[in-house]
């Protein structure tokens, strides 16, 4: 039987994806007939090579929470849709992290793996295929807080812990029911940078780091009408994504009272504004280190300007830039960009990467 919703989301995506590469009404029916056809006989399609990297590019145009939608067209799509084991897999991302890692010059990059079908499903449990551990004890928590729970979980399926603030997580890849593989990722993947400020030499004695890149590993990518459950990707990160968020967040790293007492602020004064100072010195830390490592880093201001560009393009083409108001602002200074001036439609178009509901829990 025709899985009618099916053909007409891949019919859309054919269209629209065909049309922007000006390929001939002659083409475009071609290739229906043959998706239609896989449809009657398998309940699925398979994307050509060509399908796959403008969908997982075009995914990225319409993200509505990125800033950096700029680059869209120069990402570096991988295509493993023929792997199977967890071993395969896990090799396969082993080669992305050194592809896009690219000794701190990074490459936006994906990997793709087999679509989701009724009797197959790929997942990696992780959040980023790089990412701190936190561990929960009796009055604290030491690591990062936003691990918690992914730890909790790893340490059940037999992870050692550590203990430290900064414990790389293994990863863990799920191949349709089975019980998950546990791999220690090898020293030499995981580029990481000590912060330290220009300025403030005391800094450093802080002993924090952060990883050079963001490999987002648990949304699916959606093209037309097919789910790859397992596609991570990953640009370079926005300085405040670091130190505005991750390091400076209550909830996370927590780390603005220390920085401010540090600086001699009076952090029990609302109005000597210690957390902006310190937010401003943590965020300056980290532009500094990256770019002195020489690690591919964008700071918040240079990241606006990229956008504006990246909407202007897309006006020229004659295509609707939807966004995130909420999300694309920067989480400092955010009046000073154009962004917060501006309204964004939070329309969801497709293709897009989705959040999936969790694996585990
Ligand atoms: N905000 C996430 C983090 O701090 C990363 C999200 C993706 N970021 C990016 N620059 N591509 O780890």
């Amino acid at each position: 039987m025709l899985n009618k919703e099916l053909l007409k989301e891949a019919t859309e995506f054919i269209y629209s994806c065909y049309k922007e590469q000006n390929k001939t009404a002659r083409e475009i029916e071609n290739r229906l007939n043959e998706i239609t056809q896989q449809l009657q006989s398998h309940g699925f399609y398979e994307h050509t090579t060509e399908e796959l990297e403008y969908g997982a590019k075009v995914a990225w145009r319409n993200s509505n929470r990125c800033i950096g939608r700029l680059f869209w067209n120069h990402l570096t799509v991988i295509d493993k849709r023929h792997l199977h084991t967890e071993e395969e897999i896990r090799d396969a991302l082993f080669a992305h992290m050194e592809y896009a890692t690219n000794e701190g010059r990074i490459r936006p990059t994906i990997t793709i793996f087999p679509q989701s079908l009724p009797n197959k499903k790929i997942r990696i449990w992780n959040h980023q295929l790089i990412r701190y551990a936190g561990y929960k004890t009796e009055h604290s928590v030491i690591g990062d807080p936003g691990s918690v729970d992914f730890t909790e979980i790893c340490m059940n399926l037999g992870w050692e812990p550590k203990y430290g603030k900064f414990d790389v997580l293994p990863l863990v890849i799920q191949v349709n029911d089975h019980t998950p593989h546990l791999f220690e990722i090898p020293e030499h993947l995981i580029l990481e940078v000590p912060i330290r400020h220009p300025q403030f030499e005391w800094f450093e004695d802080l002993q924090l780091k952060w990883y050079a890149v963001p490999m987002i590993s648990e949304m699916s990518l959606e093209i037309g009408g097919i789910t790859y459950t397992a596609a991570p990707f990953n640009g370079w990160y926005m300085g405040t994504e670091i130190g505005a968020r991750n390091l400076a967040d209550e909830f996370r790293y927590n780390l603005l009272p220390q920085i401010g007492s540090l600086m001699g602020l009076d952090i029990k004064s609302n109005i000597s504004l210690w957390k902006d100072r310190a937010l401003l010195e943590l965020n300056t830390a980290v532009l500094h280190s990256y770019k002195e490592d020489g690690v591919s880093i964008v700071d918040h201001h240079t990241a606006a300007q990229q956008f504006k560009l990246f909407e202007e393009k897309e006006m020229e083409n004659g295509r609707d830039v939807t966004g995130d108001w909420a999300w694309l602002i920067p989480p400092i200074a955010p009046a000073a960009t154009h962004i917060f001036h501006n309204h964004y439609d939070n329309e969801i178009v497709k293709p897009n990467y989705f959040y999936q509901p969790k694996p585990y829990e």
